[in-house]
Parts: structure tokens; sequence; C-alpha cells
């Protein structure tokens, strides 16, 4: 595997943070994935989803990140949130950053735009994995963050849990089930770090276990979930949980084992 760990200034780096599917579902063109977190946020299952895990007739929810002010002014059932909100970022590598703005445009419709936000890096990440400033100082990387905003159309905004809970269970899209969506999400926040568990997250997860167990519709999509145990590479794309019907993960021919992209079938 050659990674390059030559470290140029911040400001030629483009890193890209990811706090739901990215987190398993990698961009392509990456080189670095390292766990961490963004704070001044809510994570919240509060974006509409009519492309990936619902349709335009039958939309299913997927998360987006709230202002915490703004989430502060709001009446949420779920009234506590954690202070940071952990996912992953990518380092794109930097002779193919043109392509994969270009790429991230197309795929990340749907109601979220491009906002910008430090990430501060897991405490046990390597720190020669980090950019540095021109002063040669390691700080929080500048990542793009996908956010759906409460002026766009998808958002939702509060919900009552159980409802939410049954509306996931019963909705899928393109992309697969939306219960797949959630427990996914949920298993690749624990293995980022014994403190990145999200209580929104786990109480929506057994919420829709229970009402799986009720209407016996859990075992396709627990054999999902095991296929996503290793998210970063896909050692065989037919195996790998990227097989969405509209996007599939393949490994780049001579490219080495991390990079992977994504095509249009
Ligand atoms: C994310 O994982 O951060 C993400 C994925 C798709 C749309 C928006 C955000």
């Amino acid at each position: 595997m050659s990674i390059n760990n030559s470290l140029p200034d911040e400001n030629d780096e483009f890193w890209l943070f990811g706090y739901g599917s990215l987190i398993w579902k990698p961009p392509p063109h990456f080189d670095r994935r390292i766990p961490g977190w963004v704070t001044g946020y809510v994570r919240r299952f509060w974006q509409a989803s009519e492309d990936h895990r619902g349709t335009p007739e039958a939309p299913g929810r997927v998360v987006t990140l709230i202002d915490r002010s703004f989430w502060e002014q709001l009446t949420d059932h779920h009234d506590t949130a954690p202070d940071k909100v952990w996912g992953v970022a990518y380092r794109i590598i930097p002779d193919r950053v043109a392509e994969v703005k270009e790429y991230l445009d197309i795929r990340e419709i749907n109601g979220y735009t491009i906002h910008y936000t430090p990430f501060h890096p897991a405490a046990d990440v390597d720190p020669s994995l980090l950019p540095h400033d021109s002063r040669g100082e390691k700080g929080p990387v500048k990542t793009l963050v996908y956010i759906g905003t409460p002026d766009n159309e998808q958002f939702v905004g509060p919900q009552d849990p159980q409802e939410l809970a049954e509306h996931i269970y019963r909705s899928e899209g393109p992309s697969g089930l939306n219960r797949d969506y959630l427990w996914g999400l949920e298993k690749a926040l624990d293995s980022l770090s014994p403190e990145s568990g999200d209580e929104h997250v786990t109480d929506l997860s057994n919420r829709v276990r229970t009402i799986a167990a009720r209407e016996g519709g859990g075992i396709q999509a627990d054999k999902q979930i095991l296929r996503a145990q290793f998210p970063v590479v896909s050692p065989d794309p037919e195996e790998s949980l990227h097989h969405d019907h509209h996007h599939h993960f393949k490994k780049v021919g001579s490219v080495e084992e991390q990079e992977e992209t994504e095509k249009t079938s």
C-alpha cells in the first residue's frame, strides 16, 4: 500500500467529514480515513430521503446536522445530545480533488448543501497523518461537510421517536432499506471510539429492532450489517454493503487497497 506521508500545507489538502453513510461508504480516491468529531451541531434523523432510503412518493429518513444553538430552541423528544458529533474525515488524494468534488456535487444533493467545519481527530490518531499549517502546527482540520439545513425542502424537523422509528422501519429506496441505514450508522459509530455512540441513533435503532422482531423484518437487514463491519476496504465489490442499485463501489485497478470509487450502473 503506498500512502503519501509527506505533509503539504493544509491549504493544499481537501478533507471531507462524514457523519452519516459516508462513515461506512467512503468517497472515491481517499488515502486517509481518520475518526474524530466536530462540535456545535446535533445529529438527527430529520432529513427526508427521496433518492436513497425512500422515494419521492414515500421518502425515508436520514441524518443531517442541526446547528446546536438552533436545536436548543426546539422541542425535541430526544432532549439531550452529545457535545461531539463523531464521524470520519477523509483526505482526498491531491491529484483527484477536482474529480472528487465533481462527483460529490452529484452524489449529495437532495437538500444537502456544502459547509465547512473544523474537525478534531480522535486522541489516538497518529499525528503524522494530519495536515499542519504554514507554521508547522497541527490544529483542527478544515473539512467539507454536507448539511441539510432547516430551510431545505427535505428538512422534517422534530418527530416523535416511535413514529420516526415506524417510519424508518417501513421505508425503502434505491440504496436499500432505511432500517439498514439506521443500523449501519449505529454500528459504524460504535466502531469509531468508546465514546462515539449517539443516543438518538441508539434509541431509534432499539425501537426499530423491537418493531422488526414484531413484524419479522430483521433477518435480511442483519446480514447486510455484518457486511458493513469492514467499512474502509471492500475486498470484493459484490460482497460489500455498497451495492446500491445506483452506486457500486469498485476497487480501481492498479491503485492500492484503500482507494475505491463508485460507478454508476
Ligand atoms: C454524511 O455521511 O456525512 C453524508 C452523507 C450523505 C449526505 C450528507 C451527509
